[in-house]
């Protein structure tokens, strides 16, 4: 199994790499490629840890070589947000970067998972989607937008509200990856909260991108906490691809369409990517509400990367 990460010197890819250098299965081969002129070293230094995974690094325009026979690729490229800047800001950057990198993609590995990180993602997929429909390559089952830091942030917030461990809750996050599009559904995590709990919480996890950004001061977002939640859902990938049967993540997909083009719901994950978009179970009335309010932003943010793509 080859996984080839793109932006792999940033503070996502770094950590990214370490944990994958360290998890991926035995024989696998690890491609890391970024614009940055230390990405070879990123590879020279991941490269002696004693795992079987060999490393490789690329820097420069050299793209392609780092995607040459890929299976899973992960997007990390991009710039990150500072203070009081939300995801859409990033736009005019990285919807660039991200049209670039899955266009190579297309050429190169064309039959690759591609799962893109790169904010703002309730975009960026869209982009990446149209890139791939130029290019006559688009299979929706193989594109992801990565929206699992979502699910282990609320994951480890319920937990600490309630004094339980983290590892023994699980909340599905529905919608998109930003402000209100993201949904938690705290009705689904096993656990019980009053309505200002469920309220707090919906709020506190919607909002904690921006509480690692002003807590770095104006150094970044989250690339630690997301480092881990992009080596979880890249393993997912590749337990799947590897015959694994039962993975199931919730992610950003072109799916059945009944709320958003692309929407953020657990998805049964198989050999060809997406083996099937499962349904999300019944929501509160606070869910309801809350999902309704945040459609149209969802649809804005997807028009905007069609229209980046098509004019
Ligand atoms: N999906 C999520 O939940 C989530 C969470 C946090 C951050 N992000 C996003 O991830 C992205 C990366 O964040 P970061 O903190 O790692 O940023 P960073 O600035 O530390 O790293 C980004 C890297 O991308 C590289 N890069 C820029 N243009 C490139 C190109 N054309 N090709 C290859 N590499 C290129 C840079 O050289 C840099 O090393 C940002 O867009 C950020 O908003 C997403």
């Amino acid at each position: 199994m080859k996984v080839a990460v793109l932006g792999a010197a940033g503070g996502i890819g770094q950590a990214l790499g370490l944990l994958l250098k360290t998890q991926l299965p035995a024989g696998s081969e690890l491609s890391l490629y970024d614009i940055a002129p230390v990405t070879p070293g990123v590879a020279a230094d991941l490269s002696h840890i004693p795992t079987d995974v060999k490393v490789t690094g690329f820097a420069g325009d050299n793209s392609a070589a780092a995607l040459e026979g890929a299976d899973v690729v992960l997007i990390s490229a991009g710039v990150a947000r500072k203070p009081g800047m939300d995801r859409s800001d990033l736009f005019n950057i990285n919807a660039g970067i991200v049209k670039n990198l899955v266009g190579v993609c297309a050429d190169i590995c064309p039959k690759a998972l591609i799962a893109i990180i790169t904010n703002p993602v309730n975009t960026t997929v869209a982009i990446a989607a149209e890139v791939l429909k130029e290019k006559g390559v688009y299979d929706p089952a193989r594109l992801f937008g990565v929206t699992t830091l979502d699910i282990i942030r609320s994951n480890t917030f319920v937990a600490e509200a309630k004094g339980l461990n983290p590892a023994d809750v699980n909340v599905p996050v529905i919608g998109g990856h930003s402000g209100v599009t993201i949904l938690p559904l705290l009705s689904q995590s096993g656990v019980t909260f009053t309505s200002e709990e469920t309220a707090a919480l919906t709020t506190r996890i919607q909002n904690a991108g921006t509480e690692v950004v002003e807590a770095k001061a104006g150094g970044g977002s989250a690339t630690l906490s997301m480092g881990q939640a992009a080596a979880r859902f890249g393993l997912s990938l590749v337990r799947a691809l590897s015959g694994e049967e039962g993975i199931i993540e919730c992610t950003y997909v072109q799916g059945p369409g009944e709320k958003a083009k692309f929407f953020a719901q657990p998805v049964l994950l198989g050999k060809n990517g997406v083996e099937e978009v499962l349904n999300y179970g019944e929501l509160t009335a606070f869910e309801e509400a809350a999902l309704n309010g945040a459609l149209d932003t969802l649809k804005s943010d997807i028009a905007l990367g069609e229209k980046f793509i098509n004019g």
